[in-house]
C-alpha cells in the first residue's frame, strides 16, 4: 500500500488521485487509470514497483504462478467492465470488437489478421488444430513428455477415436540436443509434430523456428503450443513460420480469463476442415438450397455469439504489454529468474531443472529437492509461507515451478528462498 500511495503522490495516475471504495473507481465514479504513455515511462525507468500497483492483486501471498494464471491489470478489468455496460446500454453483441483485437494480436505475433482466430483458451485452439487436420488411423503424432494436458489431450483423444499413433519423446533439459532428438524420432508415418514453444514444466524454450523448418522439409505439420510463450517472450510467427500456433490470453498476456489465440498459417488453411461451424464460418450459406462454402480465414472458427467484452479486455492487455515492451518484460523476468537461480544454487539439496543457457532459458524457473516428495513440499510452502506456486507432475518431474512476472519482485523471491532454506 505504501508504494501505491507513493505512486499517487508522484501524480502518475491521469490526474485523478482520490480512490473511492471500489479500487477501480476514483471519486465521482470516474474510472481511475494509467495512460499507456505513463506506463511506458515507468518501464523506461524500470519502476517495477509502480507498475506492480497497476494490478488489483492485494493478498498477503507472493503470487509466483503466472504460468498457471496471469493477473490482469486494473486497466484490463476496467475495460471489461466498461464494455459490458456499454454493450448492455446499446443492446449489441459487440462482434466488431473481435476485429480490433484480432488486428492487435496479429501485430503482436507478426502474422496477418486472416491467420488469427480468437479462442476461449489454448486448449480450445489445440482441439481445433487436432480436429481440423485430415488424419487417419496409423498416422503418427509426435509430442514430448513435457506437454500440458491442454496441449496433449486433444491428440490422445484422436488416438482413442480414429487410431492415430502418439509418440512421446523425452527432451534434453539443457536445451542443446532437442532439435536432434526431434529429428531422430520421426518416421515416414509422422504427420504432425506438436510441441510447446516454451515448456510449462521447466520453462525451457524449444528451437521453434528450426522445428518448423524441419517439419516443412519433411512435409509434416508443425503445431506449437505457445500458452506459456505469448506475452512472456517475443514471438514472431513470420520468422518461426509454423503451420499452427495456439496460446492463452490469461497467462503471460495478463488478459481476461477465458481468452486465447489460434494461428493458422495461410499456406495450410485450404488443407484443413473447420472444426466448429456456424456464423462467421461460411462464405456462402443457404439452408434452403443446402449450400455452404467455407471461408479460408482462421476467423471461421469463431462461431456463434461470444463474450465480446473480454475480447475488448484482451485488446487492452495487448496494449498494456506493448506499452511496456515484450523485450523489456522478458528481461525483467530473466533478472528475477537469475536472482532466484543464484540463491538456489547455494543450497546442496536442490537441483535446478531449467536450462541455464540464455537461448533456452525463460522467466520460469523450476527446481526440486533431491530425493524428497516435492508435491508435499509445495503444499507446505503454499500453506505456511504465503507462496502461490505450482507443483510440476508433468513428465514425472515432481518439481516446483516459479513464474517470474513483472508484478513480482526480489522481495517475493526472498520470501521463497527463506522458506526453501527452512525446509
Ligand atoms: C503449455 C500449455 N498448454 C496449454 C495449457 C492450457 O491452457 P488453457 O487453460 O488456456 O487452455 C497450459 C496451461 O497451463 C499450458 O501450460
Amino acid at each position: 500500500m505504501g508504494n501505491r500511495r507513493e505512486f499517487l503522490k508522484k501524480g502518475f495516475i491521469g490526474g485523478l488521485g482520490i480512490v473511492a471504495l471500489n479500487p477501480l473507481l476514483a471519486k465521482g465514479g470516474k474510472v481511475r487509470t494509467i495512460s499507456y504513455r505513463e506506463l511506458n515511462k515507468l518501464s523506461m525507468n524500470n519502476d517495477w514497483e509502480s507498475i506492480r500497483t497497476e494490478f488489483l492483486y492485494e493478498q498477503e501471498n507472493s503470487y509466483l504462478n503466472t504460468a498457471s494464471l496471469g493477473l490482469s491489470p486494473k486497466l484490463v478489468v476496467q475495460t471489461i467492465n466498461e464494455s459490458i455496460v456499454d454493450l448492455e446500454k446499446k443492446g449489441r453483441d459487440g462482434r466488431w470488437l473481435f476485429k480490433d483485437c484480432r488486428a492487435k494480436l496479429a501485430k503482436l505475433v507478426n502474422a496477418s489478421e486472416e491467420e488469427i482466430a480468437i479462442t476461449r483458451n489454448a486448449t480450445e485452439g489445440m482441439n481445433i488444430v487436432a480436429r481440423s487436420l485430415k488424419l487417419k488411423e496409423g498416422d503418427e503424432i509426435l509430442l514430448s513428455k513435457h506437454e500440458h494436458i491442454g496441449g496433449s489431450a486433444p491428440w490422445l483423444a484422436l488416438q482413442k477415436e480414429i487410431g492415430v499413433k502418439i509418440k512421446v519423446i523425452d527432451l534434453d533439459l539443457s536445451g542443446l540436443k532437442n532439435l536432434q532428438l526431434i529429428k531422430d524420432a520421426v518416421s515416414e508415418k509422422t504427420k504432425v509434430i506438436s510441441l510447446s514453444h516454451l515448456l510449462c514444466t521447466t520453462g525451457m524454450v524449444l528451437p521453434a523456428k528450426e522445428i518448423a523448418a524441419f517439419c516443412r522439409e519433411k512435409k509434416i505439420y508443425s503445431c506449437l503450443d505457445g500458452a506459456q510463450a505469448l506475452g512472456c517472450i517475443p514471438t514472431d510467427l513470420k520468422e518461426i513460420n509454423p503451420d499452427f500456433y495456439i496460446a492463452s490470453g490469461h497467462k503471460w498476456l495478463f488478459g481476461p480469463k477465458g481468452t486465447g489465440m489460434l494461428y493458422i498459417n495461410s499456406s495450410v488453411i485450404d488443407e484443413c476442415k473447420p472444426t466448429f461451424v456456424g456464423a462467421y464460418t461460411d462464405s456462402d450459406f443457404d439452408l434452403l438450397n443446402q449450400q455452404m462454402e467455407y471461408r479460408t480465414v482462421a476467423e471461421r472458427e469463431e462461431y456463434g455469439t461470444r463474450n465480446a467484452s473480454i475480447v475488448k479486455g484482451m485488446e487492452a492487455s495487448i496494449d498494456f504489454i506493448q506499452a511496456i515492451g515484450i523485450e523489456k518484460i522478458k528481461k525483467r523476468g530473466m533478472e528475477l529468474s537469475n536472482y532466484l537461480r543464484e540463491a538456489l544454487n547455494e543450497i546442496n539439496s536442490i537441483e535446478i531443472l531449467s536450462p541455464s543457457a540464455e537461448e533456452y532459458a525463460s522467466p520460469i524457473l523450476t527446481f526440486r529437492f533431491k530425493g524428497s516428495p516435492n508435491a508435499e513440499i509445495v503444499s507446505l510452502l503454499r500453506s505456511n509461507n504465503n507462496l502461490v506456486i505450482r507443483h510440476i507432475y508433468e513428465g514425472g518431474l515432481d518439481a516446483i515451478r516459479i513464474s517470474n512476472a513483472i508484478y513480482n519482485s526480489e522481495k517475493d523471491l526472498d520470501r521463497l528462498i527463506n522458506a526453501v532454506k527452512s525446509i
